[in-house]
């Protein structure tokens, strides 16, 4: 497969697995969340749409990868300059979905985007495909207002330049964790109506309730 087929390969959903009894009721739902993803070194990272807050108090969203789940946090990674890292500065408020739309699962999180550590950044870039790790490199608006031919010279150039194993994260790539205070998780039942179960962070816990939809 080519390099902009890799792209396409990025966004297929890959699934952990369940709790064995979907009406057990859990203590910690963050731990649900670590058999939903799958494991940090699967390739194919789960593909979440990312809602931040805009000046205007419109929500935005756009499609990221989930970078890592380290058993408290969620990780993504991005660009320094821009929308959402700007949002994100002015207000953290997060929501991120993800869905699993063959089997029927859907995942929503609510809670607060904090930068993480510049070690655990570069890690994250270096577990990215050398196709990702270029395109950190490629993100600038000087870049995106040229033509396409103008734009593949330059891809080309920053190729040559920069043998497979030999980059390193580029000063603008900045990762973000999420501790979630809200988790939504959603089942499809073929022979009943869907479960939904929505846990809340209170201070000494999590509550859960049921919820129809
Ligand atoms: C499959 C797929 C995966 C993507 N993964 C990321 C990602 O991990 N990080 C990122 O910054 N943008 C990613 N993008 C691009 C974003 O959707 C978005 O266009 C870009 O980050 C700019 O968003 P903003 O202007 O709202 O900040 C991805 C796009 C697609 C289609």
């Amino acid at each position: 497969m080519n390099e902009a087929g890799r792209i396409i390969v990025t966004s297929t959903q890959t699934f952990g697995t369940d709790q064995p009894d979907p009406d057990e009721t859990l203590a910690d739902p963050v731990e649900l969340l670590g058999l939903w993803f799958p494991a940090n070194t699967d390739e194919l990272r789960p593909l979440m749409t990312l809602a931040t807050i805009g000046a205007d108090g419109y929500p935005h969203t756009r499609n990221v990868l989930l970078s890592e789940f380290d058993g408290e946090a969620l990780y993504f990674h991005t660009d320094a300059r821009s929308r959402k890292a700007g949002e994100l500065a002015a207000n953290p408020r997060v929501s991120l979905a993800f869905a699993w739309v063959d089997l029927g699962r859907q995942l929503t999180v609510v809670g607060d985007a904090e930068r993480a550590s510049t070690a655990e950044a570069d890690a994250a870039y270096r577990a990215r495909s050398r196709y990702l790790q270029l395109l950190a490199w490629s993100n600038s608006p000087e870049l995106a207002g040229l033509g396409t031919a103008e734009r593949r010279r330059a891809w080309a150039a920053s190729a040559g330049a920069h043998p497979e194993g030999t980059l390193a994260a580029p000063p603008t790539w900045i990762g973000f964790r999420v501790v979630p205070r809200r988790i939504t998780f959603w089942r499809g039942d073929a022979d009943g109506p869907s479960n939904r179960v929505e846990y809340t962070r209170t201070r000494d816990g999590w509550t859960a309730e049921r919820l129809p939809g």
